[in-house]
């Protein structure tokens, strides 16, 4: 039955009709919970809260299917202001971005360039952006784009995704650029022929790549809600004597806020995820998609209605 639903949320996720309504109609079936509103104030807002709780953020400007060089230039747009408008409030966050809605879909150069002046914006005030990963078919175009950066650029980093079976080797491949990584089990729906089916192989390898990652001095963002990962590479830093500022644990806003918390008050480094924006749609339905049980707040969202 979860797993009857996790499909039936990745599909509806995809659905472009309905990703238009929402816009349309704004935030509602108690995706609040998971985005920090539509507009930069408000997450803005929600970052200055976060920051006084002990908590760095990283935001995300939600945007989904980009369709012409207009769209992803839009894009592009609402992530220079985020850029300035942290600088601004002078808050803790960096950014994280897909590909695809900086145009990776219409021409590589198009999206290189959209990089590049993200890239030079978040240069001038000291900041960082993290390129979120997508599904396998994105993949190799996504480091493509990296090292195309990297050779500019070196405040930029990238996601590996432990569902993979091919991941350790990428982890491995990184390292040569010395990339500052975000760990993840992954969010997409993959054939087994890429990804491991097993949730237990899928977390098996979450913990290898966190491992290889750190045993290279090299800087480790552990994102998940998982408390077996977490415990597993608290010990591993204290096995190891990693120090707590070569690493951070990650989570997605709204999820799991007591474990949030509980790991500030132990003094390890938190890093929130908080997307906001108006095309909050697939975002959400990934977020159902790991978790069918929080659909219990789409009902009590609709019935605020
Ligand atoms: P998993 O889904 O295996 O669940 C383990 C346990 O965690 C559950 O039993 C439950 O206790 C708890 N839990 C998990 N989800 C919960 C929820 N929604 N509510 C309450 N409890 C929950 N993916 C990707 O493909 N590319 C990317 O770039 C990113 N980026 C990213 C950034 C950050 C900061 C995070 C936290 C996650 C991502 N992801 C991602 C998503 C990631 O790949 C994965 O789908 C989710 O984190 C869910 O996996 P977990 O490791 O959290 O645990």
């Amino acid at each position: 039955m979860e797993q009857l639903l996790r499909n039936f949320f990745l599909y509806m996720g995809r659905n472009g009709l309905f990703n238009r309504l929402a816009k349309k109609y704004g935030l509602r079936f108690g995706a609040g919970k998971f985005v920090a509103g539509e507009s930069l104030e408000s997450a803005l807002q929600t970052i200055k809260d976060l920051n006084a709780q002990g908590m760095k953020v990283t935001i995300d400007h939600l945007g989904e299917f980009v369709h012409n060089e207009q769209e992803a230039f839009m894009m592009a747009e609402h992530c220079m202001d985020a850029l300035e408008g942290m600088a601004r409030e002078k808050v803790d966050s960096n950014l994280s971005l897909k590909l695809t809605s900086m145009g990776l879909d219409i021409s590589k150069d198009l999206c290189l360039s959209n990089m590049e002046k993200i890239l030079s914006v978040a240069q001038k005030h000291r900041n960082f952006v993290r390129i979120d990963m997508e599904d396998y078919a994105h993949l190799e175009m996504t480091f493509d784009i990296y090292e195309a950066l990297r050779e500019k650029y070196d405040n930029v980093g990238l996601v590996i995704q432990s569902y993979l079976y091919r991941s350790e080797e990428d982890v491995q491949r990184l390292a040569e650029w010395r990339t500052n990584l975000r760990l993840v089990k992954g969010a997409y729906k993959e054939s087994p022929k890429v990804a491991y089916p097993d949730k237990k192989d899928v977390d098996d390898n979450f913990k290898k790549i966190v491992e290889r990652q750190l045993s290279q001095g090299l800087y480790a963002a552990v994102a998940t809600h998982d408390e077996a990962m977490i415990a597993h590479t608290k010990s591993y830093v204290k096995e190891k004597h990693i120090p707590l500022d070569q690493f951070e644990f990650q989570m997605l806003y709204g999820i799991r806020t007591e474990l949030q918390k509980q790991l500030v008050k132990e003094g390890y480094r938190v890093r929130v995820y908080v997307p906001y924006g108006n095309d909050w749609y697939g975002y959400f339905m990934r977020r159902l998609a790991e978790r069918p049980a929080n659909v219990g707040f789409v009902i009590k969202g609709m019935l605020k209605k």
